[in-house]
This record gives structure tokens, sequence and C-alpha cells, in this order.
């Protein structure tokens, strides 16, 4: 070590001082020397302290022994002088001891006489502190309080006393300071005091420079690194990102679809940070429909939803720490409504069946209900075109089916009403609802007879209880109203005895004559029938009913002259002059059926003289073919027979005689052409007026005599047979004349029969029947068809 020379003259003074008083009486002389002092360098002056000369020194061989086996210190014999050997240092002799201090012994021999002396050696601060380590490591847990104490390791210095470490520094910092603490051996020790409370979270570790100085002039220092680790404490909850998470999820998510992820951060470290989360507060509902998974906080379907039932959730998620700190978050879920629902449709009332001829009747109230929510869940309402309904929109998704306008149940009966209801989703959908009703019926129709009128033929005779024909009638109600009854309505001709000719079956409408019917006394007969249903009120209608009866061949002619009944037959007289042709006499008959079954005609069957007499076969004139001369006998017999036309024919034999008379002779004479003047063509009318109303009035004259005459002598006797024959009575007998057996003939039958004598001239005038138009006058010609048709009223 270097020291300067200023401060060795300064120590060389010190030892000189310490020796003067060392060298005192028996004490041990005591020397001083400062460490690191050169040696060669003079301690003390021997011969002075010993207070012996230098010669007595070196002759009594003085000598320095120290227990050391090389002697740092050595005596210089020549002067006296005690001289440093070596570089003395101290901390090399004597460590930390203080003071430090070398003993030796001067000895001298000759007599033998030892001075004790002792060398202090004197601290120079020729050592900084120095720590034991480069770096020291100090944990601290978190939130420690402040003022609390770290204990630093020391510094150690080599030096001694106010060379060794005295203070302790650190580097400046917001947290720390140090202080400096005696022990009990007045060492010092430095302790690292918490100025202010740590946080992990804030700053995890600190790294500091102590330097650690001693006493020295200038100060030595050593310097160590402090690192400072902040111990976490669980003083951070869980903290999630959001308190509050909002999610929407479509109520169709299949499940397992995840429907939010939260997450929460722990700012500790170590379990401390670490996160699981669980369901807070969760109802089975909850739990039963997301699961929550414990590390990565994802939530997921695990059941699908239905938005109709719930349509929000809120879970309560907690994350909680290793430490058992926890925090709350909540997640709102919004199950977004999808169109899953078919829109409902709830019939609260429905008539059925409806009456028919109801106007605006309600058929059917139902309600509309879709479960879904906006669109999804409005709803259009329709119903098929083409039926008579309307739907009215009522109060809140009420609707009602009202007839539109009456209804007709004969037109249609039964209506299948589809009500179609659509919502307004993406997709669409659509029910359809299908009411049936029914039409129940009203008697609104009366029956109706298949026709306006009904011809129905019977032929004459028939057999009692004859079905004659069936009269119909529909009634297009139902049930009852259609169930339709059949009468006879009075006839409107008051002599008709209606109700003992017909009778109806009032089920069927079938008509029965309730008797044999004669066509020669009622041909065609009219009447109404009434066809009734049983509605209430019942309705009926009417139909007119001919029956025309047909006429059978069931009269055989009747001979009307020559009378056939009088015992003597009628007896003609014949001039013998009489011309061929002459007309001998006429047959006059009648058949009282019609048509063809009264078309008579004649023949001669027999006759006494065959060939004389001709008849004519449709007009029955009976005349002479040939002249008559004297051989012809008087008296002939003539058999006619009067045969219809009818199927099978009947007939009517006639029996006629003839007596040849002589004299009464009148020519016959066609009618003779009379040629007239148109100049007196008025004149000649007149005069034949005359001539007509003369004749007249003597045949009514001649006539009346005659029919007199002739019933006097037909009553009085029947065998008077010259000048006449008998004569029908101006009337028929009230009571029915058998002629063929089966027809009969009625008062309103009337001939008007006319004779005269004038045979030529003059024809019956006989037939006035009530058909003129069947009994033609005309036999010759077939009744036409237009006269048989207006007989049939066809
Ligand atoms: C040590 O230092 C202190 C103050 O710095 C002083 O009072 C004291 O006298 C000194 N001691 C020595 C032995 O020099
Ligand atoms: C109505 O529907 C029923 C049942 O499907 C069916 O039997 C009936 O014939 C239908 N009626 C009409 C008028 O369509
Ligand atoms: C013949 O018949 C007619 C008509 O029926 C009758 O008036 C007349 O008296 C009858 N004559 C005889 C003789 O029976």
């Amino acid at each position: 070590m270097k020291i300067g020379r200023e401060h060795r003259k300064r120590q060389v003074l010190l030892i000189f001082l310490l020796l003067g008083v060392v060298g005192a009486g028996s004490e041990p002389r005591r020397y001083f020397v400062m460490e690191e002092t050169p040696s060669g360098t003079v301690l003390a002056d021997l011969v002075q302290d010993l207070g012996l000369g230098v010669a007595e020194l070196a002759a009594r061989g003085a000598q320095v022994v120290s227990e050391e086996k090389e002697s740092r210190l050595q005596l210089d014999l020549q002067t006296g002088k005690l001289i440093l050997n070596e570089k003395l240092d101290r901390e090399e002799l004597c460590g930390s001891t203080e003071p430090c201090v070398t003993h030796f012994q001067v000895l001298l021999k000759k007599p033998l006489e030892i001075f004790q002396a002792e060398l202090r050696v004197g601290d120079i601060n020729d050592h900084s502190p120095e720590f034991p380590e480069r770096e020291m490591a100090v944990k601290i847990i978190e939130n420690s309080p402040v003022g609390t104490a770290f204990l630093l390791k020391t510094a150690q210095d080599l030096d001694v006393g106010n060379n060794s470490v005295q203070n302790y520094k650190i580097g400046t910092n917001s947290h720390f300071h140090v202080s400096i603490r005696n022990r009990g051996d007045g060492r010092k020790y430095p302790e690292l005091v918490l100025d202010k409370e740590l946080d992990r979270e804030v700053q995890a570790a600190f790294r500091l420079t102590l330097t650690a100085l001693d006493g020295g002039s200038p100060p030595r220092t050593g310097t160590s690194q402090i690192r400072i680790v902040v111990l976490d404490v669980n003083d951070n909850a869980p903290e999630f990102a959001q308190a509050f998470y909002r999610v929407q999820i479509p109520e169709n998510s299949p499940s397992g679809s995840m429907v939010a992820k939260v997450s929460a951060k722990d700012l500790d470290t170590g379990t401390n940070g670490e996160v699981s989360y669980s369901l807070f507060h969760s109802s089975q509902e909850m739990s039963k429909t997301f699961e929550l998974n414990a590390l990565s906080g994802e939530v997921r379907l695990i059941k699908t939803l239905d938005f109709e039932t719930t349509p929000s959730y809120e879970l309560d998620i907690e994350a909680t720490d290793g430490g058992g700190l926890s925090g709350k978050c909540s997640v709102s879920i919004q199950v977004v409504d999808v169109n899953d629902n078919y829109p409902e449709l709830i019939i609260s009332s429905l008539t059925n069946p409806i009456p028919e001829n109801s106007p605006e009747t309600e058929v059917a109230l139902f309600r509309i209900r879709d479960r879904d929510s906006g669109e999804n869940g409005r709803t259009i309402c329709s119903i098929q075109d083409g039926v008579p309904f309307t739907l009215e929109p009522s109060v809140e998704n009420f609707y009602r089916l009202v007839t539109d306008g009456a209804l007709d149940r004969e037109i249609r009966a039964e209506y299948n009403i589809t009500i179609s209801v659509t919502d307004l989703g993406i997709p669409k959908l659509t029910t359809q609802h299908t009411i049936t009703v029914q039409v129940s019926d009203i008697n609104d129709n009366a029956p109706a007879f298949t026709q306006v009128s009904y011809t129905m033929l019977v032929h004459e005779n028939n057999s009692p209880a004859l079905h004659i024909g069936t009269i119909s009638a529909t009634d297009s109600d139902s049930g009852s109203n259609a169930h339709i009854t059949y009468s006879l309505l009075p006839a409107q001709e008051p002599q008709l005895a209606l109700n003992s000719l017909i009778s109806i079956n009032a089920d069927n409408g079938q008509l029965f004559a309730l008797r044999a019917l004669d066509y020669e006394a009622l041909q065609a007969f009219e009447f109404h029938v009434s066809a009734t249903d049983r509605g209430s009120p019942a309705l009926s209608s009417q139909a007119l009913v001919r029956i025309v009866v047909l006429d059978d061949n069931d009269n055989a002619p009747f001979v009307l002259y020559p009378m056939q009944n009088a015992s003597a037959p009628c007896t003609e007289l014949l001039p013998r002059a009489a011309e061929p042709g002459y007309l001998v006499t006429k047959v006059v008959a009648v058949d009282r059926d019609s048509g063809q079954n009264a078309w008579l005609s004649f023949q001669l069957l027999k006759a006494t003289e065959p060939g004389l007499f001709s008849v004519w076969a449709h007009n029955g004139e009976v005349r002479t073919t040939r002249l008559l001369s004297e051989r012809d006998v008087p008296k002939h017999r003539l058999l006619l027979v009067v045969k219809d036309n009818g199927e099978p024919p009947r007939s009517a034999s006639v029996t006629l005689q003839v007596l040849m008379v002589d004299g009464f002779s009148q020519p016959y004479l066609p009618l003779p052409e009379v040629v007239r003047d148109p100049s007196h063509q008025e004149g000649d009318v007149l005069t034949l007026y005359l001539v007509i109303a003369l004749a007249s009035v003597s045949s009514l004259f001649l006539l009346s005599v005659l029919l007199f005459v002739g019933v006097r002598l037909c009553r009085r006797a029947r065998e008077v047979s010259l000048g006449g024959c008998s004569v029908p009575e101006g009337h028929f007998p009230g009571h029915l004349v058998d002629v063929s057996g089966a027809g009969t003939l009625s008062q309103s039958y009337q001939y008007e029969v006319c004779l005269t004598g004038d045979s030529q001239s003059n024809e019956f005038k006989f037939l006035k029947p009530v058909f003129s138009g069947i009994v033609d006058q005309n036999y010759g010609r077939q009744p036409d068809d237009q006269s048989f048709s207006s007989v049939l009223g066809m």
C-alpha cells in the first residue's frame, strides 16, 4: 500500500509517542504501527526505551523474539532501532479482532533480561464491503402490510471499526426502503422495509441494487442485487368479459348447438387464476336444456327449444378460481321464433244442419290460433270459391262462417267447406279444416205431377177394381216434406158421381175403376187429383185426369125399322108395276157402339125368291132388281142380317115381309132434272119455300094421324097388317132394353123416326145421335180420323 510521505511522518510520530508511554515501569512496551506501513520503517528506538546504550545492546546480544517463526520486526544493533521487517496486513494478522495486537520480547543476554513489548497494528480502509452473493432473492406475499421488514444479507468488510460496513442503501423505488439495525454485537444489518402494499397483478417482481458502505474516508462500497418476487395471493376474483351476455338462438337449433361462450379472466396466477364455470341458481329445466362446459365456458343446447313454451332464458353463470373466489355473469338467451307451428282452428260453435231458406245464418264460429309470434303467427283465413258461404272476421281472431244468401237444399244438400288458414311466416304453413254443412229441408217445394194432365183409356165393361193408370208426382223436398198423399178432388160437374166411379190409392197414386164403365153411358170424364205432401204447412198441387172410355163392341145392331119384336113382322107393300130398282123399304138399324163397332152393313141372307131383291150393304135400302111378273108370288119373306164392324162382329137379323099389291102403283122415277131458268130463280125459290112449308105442315099432320092410327092399331090388333106396321113410340122406354145381351141403352138415345108413305122421295130423318160425327148419315164413308180423335178428346 502506498502511503503518502506526510502520512508516514505522522505515523512515526505517533509510534514514538506511544513508546514513550509504554516504556515506563514494568509495563510491556507498547508500539503501534499502521498496517501497510512499508518494511524498513523504524518503529521504535530501543536504546532510549530500555535505557541502555547502543554498545550494551550489541554486547548483550539483544534480539527480538516473537511467537511467529519469522519475526516481522528486526532490531538494528548498530542503532538500537526497531525496524519493521515486512509490510503488515492487519486483516491477515488479526482478522476481525480489534484491536490487533502482536506480542514480542526483547531478549538480552548476560544477564538475561526480557522486556515484554507489544505491537498494535492499526486498520486502514483497504477493503470494500462485500456481499456473499451477487444476487439475493426475496419473496414477498402481495398485500403484506406496510412496514413489514425483510431481513437482508449483510455485507462483509474485512476492515474493522469505522472502516467496516456502516451503511446500506438501495436504489430509489416506490415500494421499499432499507433500514439499518444493530445487532447486539454492534454489527449492523439491513432490513428491507415495505413502504407500500404490493400487488402482484400490478408488478410481480422488483430488482433493486443494495449498496453497502463502510465508514472509510472515502467510503468504499459493495453492491448486491435484490430480486423481489411478489408472491400471489388470491386477491382477484374471476371477472367476466361481459357482465351481461345477450344471445339469440333460433328455436329450431339442433341439440348440441353452441348458444354462447362466456369467458372470465382471473388476474391471479396458478390455481388462483384457474377458472371453472358453473351454472348458478339454475332450475332443473335450465340444466336440462343447457349444458355449460366448466372449462371452456361454452353453453350448448342439449334439448330442442320451443319458443312458444319458453321464449327466453336467463342463465347465471359463476366462474370460480382455485382459491374459491368467484364472479358472476348472466346470459340472456332469446329464443327466436321460427315458423314451426301450424295455425290451429278451434271451432267454438257449429250449427249443423242449417235450414234452407234462411238468409245470413251463422254456420260456425271459430278461432284461429298460431302459436308462433310476429309474422309467423299472423294468419290469413279463406274458404274455397264457389260455395255460398262467406267468412266474416269477428273479434280477435274469431271468424264467423255465414251463409251468403239463402240455400236451396234441393240444389245442394251438403257442402264441404274447406277453411284454409295460412300464416305469413317463411315458409308459409297452412292448415285446412273441412266443415260439412248439411242443409235441412224446408217444405218449399210443392209436389209436382209428372204431367199436367193425364189421359187414361179404359175399355168399357171393365172388371170392377181395375187398375186404370197411375198418376205420379214428385217432391224435391225430403223426408215427410216429400211424402206425397194423393187424393181425388170433388168433381166439378155435380152429376158425376166420381166417388162411385174412381178410387185412388193415396200412397202410390194408382187409380182404380170402382165399377164397370159403359161407353154408351159415359164416354169420358175429367176430374182433378191432388198431391199433398206432409210438410208443415203442407203444399199440394193438382193435375187433371181425363178418363176416356173406349168403346167395346158390346151392342148388337138394333133394328129400328121394321120393329122386330112384333108378333107379326112388318109387311111392306110392293106395287107390281114397280120398276127395277124400286125402293121397297129401308131397314133402319142403329148400333149404340161407336166407330167401327157401329159401322153397320146390311146383307140379304135369305129370300123367298132370291134375286128379286137386293139390299144395299151400307144403307139398308131394299130395292127390286127386276120387273115383277105375274109369276112372282105375292108374298115374300126376306131375312136380312145387320152386322156391325166390331171385333168380333155382332149382328141382328131382320125379317121383312113384302106383299105385292096391284094398283098401288107409283112408278119409280129418279128425281126429275129441274131445268131452272135463272131469271125466274127468285120466284121459284119462293114457290119452293111455299111448297116445302105446305108439305111440312101436311107431313106433320099426316105423321100425327099415322102415329095415332099406328099406335092404336098396333096396340089393339097386333095382327092388323094392311097399310101400316108397328111403329116405335116417340120415346124409348126408360129402362134398359137388351138387344144383344150385353149392351145397354139409355134414355139419352132418342131417335126421331119418321115414316112416310112416299118412301121414294123421303127418307127417314131418323138419327140424331149424341155423337153425330160417328153415326154419320153418310154410311158409305169411313168415319174420318178427325172425327174419331175428337171423340177421344185427343
Ligand atoms: C470513528 O468515526 C466517528 C465518527 O465518524 C468518530 O467519532 C470516531 O472518533 C472515530 N473513531 C476512530 C477510532 O477514529
Ligand atoms: C264431403 O266430404 C265427405 C267426407 O269426405 C264426403 O263423403 C262427401 O261426399 C263430401 N260431400 C261433398 C258435397 O263433396
Ligand atoms: C116392340 O118394341 C118396342 C120398343 O121396345 C115397344 O115399344 C113395342 O111395344 C114392342 N112391341 C111389341 C108388340 O112387343
